[in-house]
């Protein structure tokens, strides 16, 4: 598989207007979301875990952004929360989190009783409502968004992540969607991050810049090399400056396929399989 380069996608603030010298965040986000469609082009459906060295970089803030903003384009995107620590992306998109990914992983509920549909919002909801509007990767549809809750917090994370049944619901989400973005506590404090993206297509590293020490940073993309977890680019958030462009590479890997019990009727709630064709 040829590597393409992924530039760096610079965020200042969230929703900031258009400034001298600096991108807005749609803007921002716009060109992440084209760099990432780039550099995922070979993939069928691919699923990217957003994580980040410390708490506080702005993953969650991050994955809500870029999946509306991936979704205003045309295609059926996932936002799955797997920071069963610090479950937060159900706020970004104003859902409840009283059910989801620890209920799945419990055998208490399947995903598709967990999964729930939003609309889009400002820039994106107006993108994908423009007929005239040329899509990245010429998806036909208006795009969708999806979000898979955390569900409640529990107590021992890893350990509930690191089982089958995770890699069975994003191998069930990556078969109906056509990206998964993957919300996940930071690499350095947990091991769970490292878990995650052994089983996502790659990761994109947000980076808090000005906060977070270049150590601290080159620790964590160390620890995703070591746990054989491509680095897609990494995302400098709160960016003040129009710094140079840095290339990362990406592949890809597939796993086993999933249960129904644990994954239940996704067809029937997405609209289509995998391949595109309706249910019947
Ligand atoms: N570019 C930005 N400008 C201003 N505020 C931001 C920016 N990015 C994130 N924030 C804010 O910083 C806080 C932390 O962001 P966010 O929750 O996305 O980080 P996180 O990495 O997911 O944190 P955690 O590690 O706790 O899960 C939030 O209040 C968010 O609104
Ligand atoms: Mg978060």
């Amino acid at each position: 598989m040829a590597a393409e380069g992924l530039r760096r996608a610079r965020v200042r603030r969230p929703r900031a207007p258009a400034a001298a010298g600096f991108v807005s965040h749609d803007e921002a986000f716009r060109t992440l979301r084209s760099n990432v469609l780039v550099a995922t082009s070979e993939l069928a459906h691919p699923s990217i875990m957003i994580t980040s060295a410390v708490p506080g970089e702005g993953k969650t803030s991050t994955c809500a952004a870029l999946a509306e903003s991936i979704a205003a384009s045309g295609p059926m995107v996932v936002a799955v929360d797997l920071d069963l620590r610090r479950p937060d992306l159900h706020t970004r998109f104003g859902v409840e989190n009283t059910r989801g990914v620890s209920d799945v992983l419990s055998g208490r509920a399947t995903v598709a009783d967990c999964l729930v549909r939003v609309g889009l919002t400002g820039d994106a909801a107006a993108e994908a409502a423009d007929p005239d509007d040329t899509t990245d990767r010429g998806y036909p549809g208006r795009g969708a968004l999806f979000v898979l809750p955390a569900g409640l917090p529990v107590s021992h994370p890893s350990e509930l992540l690191g089982g089958p049944r995770t890699a069975q619901v994003l191998e069930a989400l990556c078969e109906h969607a056509d990206f998964v973005l993957i919300d996940t506590p930071p690499v350095l404090p947990v091991a769970d991050a490292l878990g995650i993206g052994r089983l996502a297509s790659g990761a994109l590293l947000v980076v808090e810049t000005g906060r977070v020490p270049l150590p601290a940073v080159q620790r964590a993309k160390a620890e995703l090399a070591r746990n054989q977890i491509r680095v897609l680019g990494m995302v400098l958030n709160r960016f003040e400056d129009q710094g140079s462009l840095a290339p990362y590479h990406y592949d890809y890997t597939a796993d086993a396929a999933p249960s129904a019990s644990t994954v239940g009727d996704l067809s029937r709630l997405f609209g289509r399989s995998r391949n595109g064709s309706r249910p019947t």
